[in-house]
């Protein structure tokens, strides 16, 4: 038998891989630990007991994480844009009315789900730079009743942390709406009480502050989200994304479908050493990584996008001096450097992120000392010295923290 389509010269991986690895310091995904990336080299039977003690694990370590009782914590084979799929497709149908609090692209993205499933979506957006106030979300309420309310914790896209969410939560929950919170880049960096502030469901993905691989996230449903899933009066829009067929697998240890083991694996250790750390210590890892590293920028002579009152610590956005190029910046930082930051969607800054594995003290003075010397490249007035000093003061207070 001939061929018409020869085998194409291709080149093996290490070749097209970096000699030497890139520190990724940008919004995601971010350094993995040596656990989560041994784990994620394993491949074990994505059924039978040896699996269900590992989703069991993932279960109660998950349910720490989000400060749930719920058991109702699905793992999903996909990026978090999926598990934003799994909440807005298992809430959302014709006919249901949706709130969408748009700071940015991710919260934005949530409404555009639910427009795709017939959803009837009122867009809310808060003034540019700033979060959708309590105030805001209670007069829409005064003019419609919804079923759903969704937002982000965290805005990525620009750097902004919605600040009233728990208080919007429990209105929303007083108004007999579900609400859906994308905690993408905030859970395990900053507190999220999901019982407490009346979350309904929490959405994690696996690429950023959690500090595992990409394409493996998690949602988790209160039992007010359970009975509307479980009740639903329309058929499924999704088969993969279906909740009620994915606790099959997640509540049952059932055939759903092949789960991603390698992914859940990396979930498992990523969420052992959360625990390990404890939720308390991380927080406190990282708001001190963060707070050293904007005192730092700051005191080089950069500007930071979101004001302070309503800054998300764990994305932070800086704005590009007039006249000077992010990709050129960011190519030269790669380069020269072997530090990635990340661009930004249509607004005029770059990113650096504060998540998991980046909040590490050797990390943080690399990545200062890398942009304070490209943005000097490109003709930028900055004191390198004073902002490496002011992040050294930043970390002085208990080093303890950012021990590896
Ligand atoms: C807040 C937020 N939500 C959702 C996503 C989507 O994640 P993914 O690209 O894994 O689908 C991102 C990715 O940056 C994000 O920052």
């Amino acid at each position: 038998m001939s061929f018409s389509i020869l085998p194409p010269p291709i080149t093996p991986l290490a070749a097209i891989l970096p000699s030497e690895p890139l520190l990724l310091m940008g919004a995601g995904p971010v350094p993995i630990p040596q656990a989560v990336a041994q784990a994620n080299g394993v491949i074990i039977n994505h059924l039978g007991p040896t699996m269900d003690r590992v989703i069991q694990n993932v279960k109660y370590m998950a349910a720490y994480a989000f400060q749930t009782r719920s058991d109702k914590i699905l793992g999903i084979a996909g990026p978090a844009s999926a598990a934003m799929e799994m909440a807005v497709a298992n809430l959302c149908w014709p006919g249901r009315k949706v709130l969408c609090l748009k700071v940015g692209t991710f919260s934005g993205r949530l409404g555009e789900m639910a427009l795709g499933v017939g959803a009837d979506v009122t867009f809310l957006e808060g003034p540019p730079g700033r979060p959708v106030s309590l105030a805001d979300v209670r007069e829409a309420m005064k003019k419609q009743r919804y079923d759903v309310v969704t937002m982000a914790h965290g805005e990525t896209s620009c750097g902004v942390r919605m600040v009233e969410m728990p208080e919007i939560c429990k209105l929303a929950k007083t108004q007999g709406a579900l609400t859906i919170v994308d905690a993408v880049v905030t859970l395990t960096a900053m507190p999220v009480h999901m019982d407490e502030w009346g979350i309904d469901v929490g959405i994690v993905g696996g690429q950023k502050a959690l500090s595992s691989i990409p394409g493996v996230s998690a949602c988790a449903f209160s039992q007010d989200a359970w009975k509307v899933v479980e009740e639903r009066p329309l058929p499924r829009p999704h088969w993969c994304y279906d909740a009620t067929r994915a606790q099959r697998f997640w509540g049952y240890q059932q055939y759903h479908y092949t789960a991603p083991v390698p992914g859940v694996l990396a979930l498992h250790e990523a969420l052992r050493l959360v625990c390990e750390e404890t939720l308390e210590r991380r927080f406190r890892r990282h708001e001190m990584s963060s707070l050293a590293m904007q005192a730092g920028l700051e005191a080089m002579g950069l500007e930071l996008f979101a004001s302070k009152d309503v800054r998300l610590n764990s994305v932070l956005a800086i704005k590009l001096p007039s006249g000077v190029d992010s990709a050129r910046i960011r190519e030269y930082m790669t380069k020269a450097f072997r530090v990635e930051i990340s661009g930004a969607f249509g607004l005029n800054i770059v990113r650096v992120g504060q998540m998991g594995e980046q909040c590490r003290s050797h990390n943080l003075f690399k990545t200062l000392y890398a942009m304070g010397m490209s943005f000097q490249r490109e003709g930028v007035k900055l004191d390198v010295a004073k902002g490496m000093a002011a992040l050294e003061q930043g970390l002085a207070g208990d080093r303890d923290y950012f021990v590896d």
